[in-house]
């Protein structure tokens, strides 16, 4: 079976490290020796602009072949279903299929049916997001040198985010020891987070963090019945200027995009000196030319 990224709890740390190791050399200008007969596709049943594009930009700096599959014009919209979409796509051999799915279970189902190509998920319901988190964690890793030592207080809508779950795994297995999650018992899992605490007043969280990292209020993924208390949720989880001078000045703030401007964060915030924010995207690219690297070498080598 090819070498696959399909959630970040089926990597070992040596796999992470090795995979931010080429994040590393490629920003330094090492690019990987691959093949340029290899070929990538992506299919986005979502809708993205900052993992299409940086994974667009990854496959042709890296010199492979490249075509996405526009979704809303396949034959997916005369009715095929996923799975004989995928073995046509398998039978013209391409070798990384980069998918985003609102249903979980697909990337497995994709990795089953075509052993020899490899599967990188971009996106998979409120389950995983595995490329986001090794990118955030890479910009931590750049920023602050190590992990361990740091408070990190994850905040926002915790409960919708596939973000969140792959974020807290990948910190955790590079040595993360300070997570808080912070948010509205609406926002908060059913089920308690691993290697997580919870502080639901997040003035009191943010005290002596190094990164506040909050998340968009993912309304496309609320039960119909369910809504939220908007205006009380923006006085107490709002990411202001103001929230910020409260604790201290130099907090590192993060946020996977797309924001939802004066709801999760205010733009001043979102664009201010803190950010991290097009760091994060600005090592996309970078991270994700690493992972394709990283599946495709390590075919070739015959892991
Ligand atoms: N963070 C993220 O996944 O953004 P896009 O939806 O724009 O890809």
């Amino acid at each position: 079976m090819s070498r696959s990224l399909l959630k970040i709890s089926e990597l070992k740390q040596d796999d992470l490290i090795a995979i931010l190791a080429l994040a590393e050399r490629i920003s330094l200008g090492n690019m990987p020796n691959l093949s340029h007969h290899l070929s990538v596709a992506t299919l986005f049943f979502e809708n993205s602009t900052r993992t299409k594009v940086s994974f667009e930009l990854a496959a042709k700096r890296l010199g492979l072949l490249y075509t996405n599959v526009d979704i809303t014009k396949s034959s997916v919209a005369k009715g095929e279903a996923f799975e004989d979409m995928m073995l046509t796509l398998g039978a013209m051999a391409i070798d990384v299929f980069i998918i985003r799915h609102q249903q979980q279970g697909l990337m497995n189902i994709a990795r089953e049916l075509l052993p020899k190509a490899s599967i990188i998920n971009a996106g998979e319901g409120m389950l995983a997001h595995p490329t986001q988190a090794i990118l955030d964690a890479f910009t931590l890793l750049q920023k602050f040198g190590e992990l361990s030592n740091l408070k990190i207080v994850i905040t926002g809508d915790i409960r919708h985010s596939r973000v969140a779950r792959s974020l807290i795994t990948a910190l955790s297995l590079l040595g993360a020891k300070n997570i808080i999650l912070s948010a509205p018992s609406y926002f908060l899992t059913d089920e308690p987070i691993a290697n997580t605490i919870i502080e639901t007043a997040l003035d009191k969280a943010m005290v002596h963090a190094d990164v506040v990292y909050t998340l968009r209020v993912q309304k496309e993924r609320f039960k119909e019945s369910s809504s939220f208390p908007l205006d009380e949720y923006v006085e107490q989880y709002c990411l202001t200027q103001q929230r910020i001078d409260k604790v201290h000045k130099n907090i590192s703030i993060m946020h996977p995009g797309p924001i939802n401007q004066d709801v999760e964060i205010t733009k001043e915030v979102a664009n201010g000196v803190n950010s991290l924010i097009l760091k994060q995207v600005e090592n996309g690219v970078i991270v994700r030319m690493a992972i394709l690297a990283w599946v495709l070498l390590g075919n070739q080598s015959g892991n």
